[in-house]
């Protein structure tokens, strides 16, 4: 069992309406609740559109609720763009920053990244930091060095470590179905902890990229492992709770 807290987080992505989303995070919140006292931190990532309906829904409950992005500043003419405190009034104490969607998608440079981490730790909250290599990069034997570049560009100077978690999402494994193994994680894990020098023993590193019921227990079985980022079967309760309770 790993030393640190164990840290399931549940990136619905654009996923889910008033109703659906709804109904998903009462289920989950249910399992959640009879299963107490939780060994473990349980967060779930709505869409922004349902951040507040969540998390007013699951007051009380062992539930931590993340916003999937935010701008850098506190307040300004961004329009369409939300501030980190505005999670924070929508009931959040945590924020995904820099995935591979954002990177790839809306082209978010790793230092851009760093601006948004300073901005979210100043509103208080915990910052998810994801990193991770393309199919290419993997192919050429590069991951290390991407990561490590990832990593020392999207951390900002005098970066909340209480308040970093990394989650390592190798691009080529999200939404593919297709795995590194365990050891291989493992391997990426370590060597992120060594990058982090003396913070690498206390920091929180998580794994993402088609993360199941059937893979989650030889991931959480490894002790350099202390969670994991899903997608897809987040979207399935019953499938998200199977995943979540290997930490029970
Ligand atoms: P999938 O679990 O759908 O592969 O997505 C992983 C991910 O991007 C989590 O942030």
């Amino acid at each position: 069992m790993s030393k640190r807290r164990r840290l399931i987080v549940a990136n619905w992505k654009m996923y889910g309406r008033l109703t659906s989303g709804l109904v998903l995070a009462r289920d989950i919140a249910e399992m959640a609740q009879n299963a107490r006292p939780l060994n473990f931190d349980l967060v779930l990532c709505p869409p922004a559109s349902l951040t507040w309906a969540v998390s007013d829904a699951l007051q009380g409950m062992p539930i931590g609720i993340g916003g999937q992005d935010c701008h850098t500043a506190t307040h300004g003419a961004y329009t369409g763009d939300l501030s980190a405190a505005m999670f924070v009034d929508l009931g959040c104490r945590y924020m995904i920053l820099g995935h591979s969607e954002r990177r790839h998608g809306h082209g978010e440079s790793s230092e851009l990244i760093a601006k948004k981490v300073e901005a979210a730790q100043l509103a208080g909250l915990t910052t998810i930091v994801c990193v991770g290599e393309t199919a290419a990069d993997l192919e050429a034997g590069a991951t290390e060095e991407i990561i490590q570049k990832q990593i020392r560009e999207s951390l900002p100077p005098g970066v909340k470590t209480a308040n970093l978690v990394i989650a390592y999402e190798p691009v080529w494994a999200i939404g593919t179905g297709q795995t590194p193994t365990p050891e291989d994680v493992v391997g990426v894990h370590k060597k992120i902890r060594k990058m982090l020098g003396e913070i690498g023993e206390t920091i929180r590193i998580l794994y993402g990229g088609s993360v199941t019921p059937s893979n989650a227990e030889s991931l959480l079985s490894q002790n350099e492992i202390d969670g994991v980022l899903v997608g897809s079967a987040s979207l399935n309760a019953d499938g998200f709770w199977a995943i979540a309770e290997k930490c029970q």
